[in-house]
């Protein structure tokens, strides 16, 4: 049954919900930072939770059968990639897997190789971990981003290399990597023996048609060096629910993950395994929808910008556009548009201080409002 774009529409107070989001800014600021969107859950989502809520027993639980299936049907259906329930690992987050990921399979010093600006951990994992950060600019390529891929080798090829750090969906920026993109990539892998962390997180929000490749389905060496994350918590909006998952095919590295993860790293929380199987398996209509939705509103958001001195590319997935503001030449962008009541990811976060990243998957009206409010300070500042 399909599901109408309007319930898109709906205005949500999340002010007393304890949301990160809404929590940042003060009341007058429309947050639209952090990745996480203003609607409501699929009904098949809240209708599960509430039924295993009833249920009154909470107690230590395993990942039900059903999940395993849910996610292979839905990987089987979305990229035709077949995964064996026996290389899943279920985790409460996707981002610990990141940084467990670069302290496991690298050691002190080693080099780790970032194509960016990306999503901070990304390169925080490696960081924090005293790993080398062996940086990739990213750059535009008839009107994508893509990375430079002369970089790309000469990081590689740095005699401390380890492991590549993917994210794919690129965030920010939207790229979907193409086949023979991700093709390259692998050749710089295989060619110099790197692992693949590949970050997928955002591969459910594409908005244009155009294929998501999972890079370990690229090929048997591929699946071998790659573990993949991925989750349904951006696609259905359920970040705080904590449940992603990752899939090794490697029989090595999955035990050596799995072990290092012991103890460290808890179980997903049961509610966050209820809301995955539903979401997988009957989310699929709630989703057509929100792609639609999503997709309206990067038009709507495009045309507005376009009509600004700021330039935004074409975004072809996520619902958070990458807006290069180096037009205004502000000293601080971000505090810009947080006088104008509008309050965005700081660029410099994600490595590049000229942008801002906008989160616009909220009701159109909201993006309206936080748009006319960004159009007002320009036009006060002279920019308009
Ligand atoms: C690329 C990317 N990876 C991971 C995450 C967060 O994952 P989790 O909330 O499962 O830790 C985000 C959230 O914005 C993201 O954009």
């Amino acid at each position: 049954m399909d599901v109408s774009l309007s319930v898109f529409d709906t205005l949500i107070d999340r002010s007393d919900m304890s949301s990160d989001k809404w929590a940042k800014y003060p009341e007058s600021v429309i947050p639209m930072w952090v990745a996480d969107m203003d609607f409501d859950a699929p009904d098949c989502v809240k209708n599960s939770l509430n039924q295993r809520v009833s249920e009154g027993v909470y107690g230590y639980t395993h990942t039900p059968k059903a999940l395993v299936s849910a996610i292979q049907s839905h990987l089987k259906y979305r990229y035709d990639w077949s995964v064996s329930g026996a290389h899943l690992v279920h985790l409460p987050g996707l981002v610990c897997a990141l940084h467990l990921s670069v302290r496991v399979f690298s050691k002190e010093g080693d080099g780790i190789v970032v194509p960016g600006p990306v999503y901070y951990h990304l390169t925080k994992a490696p960081l924090t971990a005293k790993r080398e950060l062996l940086s990739v600019d990213m750059q535009v390529e008839n009107g994508r981003w893509v990375p430079n891929m002369v970089q790309f080798e000469h990081a590689c090829a740095h005699p401390n290399s380890k492991m590549i750090l993917l994210c794919n969906p690129h965030n920010p920026g939207g790229s979907v990597y193409t086949k023979a993109e991700l093709l390259r990539i692998h050749a710089l892998a295989e060619k110099y023996d790197l692992i693949v962390v590949s970050d997928e997180i955002h591969c459910d929000l594409i908005l244009d048609d155009v294929p998501h490749v999972p890079f370990a389905s690229l090929n048997e060496d591929a699946a071998n060096r790659t573990i993949t994350l991925m989750a349904p918590s951006k696609t259905f909006n359920l970040a705080g629910l904590g449940y992603a998952f990752a899939v090794i095919e490697n029989p090595s590295l999955r035990h050596t993950f799995n072990q290092e993860k012991a103890g460290l790293i808890p179980s997903p929380n049961l509610l966050g395994l209820t809301a995955a199987i539903a979401a997988y398996e009957d989310g699929r209509a709630w989703h057509q929808s929100l792609l639609k939705y999503l997709k309206n509103n990067r038009d709507f958001l495009a045309n507005r910008i376009a009509a600004t001195p700021m330039k935004m590319l074409h975004l072809e997935a996520t619902y958070l556009a990458w807006i290069d503001v180096s037009a205004l030449s502000l000293d601080n962008p971000h505090q810009f548009f947080l006088d104008a009541g509008v309050g965005v990811s700081d660029g410099k976060d994600f490595g590049n201080p000229n942008y801002v990243r906008l989160n616009f998957g909220c009701p159109q009206a909201v993006l309206d409002q936080a748009m006319t409010r960004i159009e007002e300070a320009l036009i006060v500042q002279g920019f308009m």
